[in-house]
């Protein structure tokens, strides 16, 4: 690498790629999420945790372009290096953005999957909305990625509904990594299945993570999960973020008490 790309390398990671402020969207008195400001750097995971309905899915419509809020902005800083604000941007700018530079990982693979066409129709889509036409082309990049996401290339024109819950959970992952995409964010990605599949699938979330330099926002319930694959969290009670900083930091030495009750695993389910 050249003196200038490691310059350019230095420029790029020292600046933000997501920026939040004042994130606000109340459904009731506590109920959303309220004053939420934080900035991510590219490849970094953020873990949102917070009991049930203390507004961790809210927030996360809200940073994803899903919702719009009652105040605050939400930035990202496009791939060249244009400042977008999302919710002044066209719903056409930020559907586009949500299929090239963004993914959704959705708790259930019904929401995120298409069920009635194959597994590679559903890792072909985003590149054929990106231009890509060529079928040998699409085809190979399928085949490319149901193998990182550990799933049988012969499957490859299996309808999802014949996967495992597992199987189902990979395939939208592969679906939203084709496009290479910066920012990613997940509801819950482990939270249908079973122990040990909920293992291997966050190993391989930890490993496509690393490689692809990924930012991620997570919103789990599980600890295990928050400190196996973020790098900071926010821990969310009743709207507001009552904590936030490094993962070791809030799961070794929480300072708020509620971080502190949640990490003692009184709340756990
Ligand atoms: N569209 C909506 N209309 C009305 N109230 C809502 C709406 N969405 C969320 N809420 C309320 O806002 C609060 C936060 O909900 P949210 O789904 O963000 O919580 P959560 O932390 O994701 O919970 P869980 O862990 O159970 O998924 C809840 O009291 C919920 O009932
Ligand atoms: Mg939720």
């Amino acid at each position: 690498m050249s003196a200038a790309e490691k310059l350019q390398l230095h420029t790029d990671t020292a600046q933000p790629l997501f920026s939040v402020r004042d994130l606000t969207r109340l459904y009731g008195p506590e109920k959303g999420c309220q004053g939420v400001s934080f900035d991510l750097y590219p490849g970094e995971v953020l873990g949102i945790v917070g009991e049930s309905g203390s507004g961790k899915s809210t927030l996360l419509s809200l940073l994803s372009g899903r919702c719009p809020p009652d105040r605050g902005t939400v930035s990202y800083r496009d791939t060249t290096g244009n400042w977008v604000d999302l919710y002044s941007a066209s719903e056409a700018q930020r559907r586009t953005l949500l299929r090239t530079e963004w993914g959704f990982v959705e708790q259930s693979p019904r929401d995120g999957l298409r069920m009635g066409v194959s597994a590679g129709a559903n890792i072909g889509e985003r590149l054929m909305a990106q231009g890509v036409r060529h079928y040998g082309e699409l085809r190979a990049a399928g085949i490319d990625w149901l193998q990182q996401v550990e799933i049988d290339p012969l499957r490859i024109d299996d309808l999802p509904r014949t996967f495992s819950g597992g199987m189902q959970q990979r395939l939208q992952i592969a679906r939203n990594l084709v496009s290479s995409p910066r920012l990613i964010f997940m509801d819950e990605p482990t939270g249908g299945l079973d122990v040990s599949v909920q293992a291997r699938l966050l190993d391989l979330l930890r490993g496509l993570v690393r490689e692809l330099d990924l930012a991620v926002v997570i919103v789990t319930h599980d600890l295990a999960v928050a400190r196996l694959l973020a790098d900071r969290l926010m821990v969310m009670r009743r709207s507001h973020v009552v904590e936030a900083g490094l993962t070791d930091q809030i799961l070794d030495d929480p300072q708020h008490p509620y971080s502190q009750l949640l990490v003692s695993s009184v709340l756990q389910p």
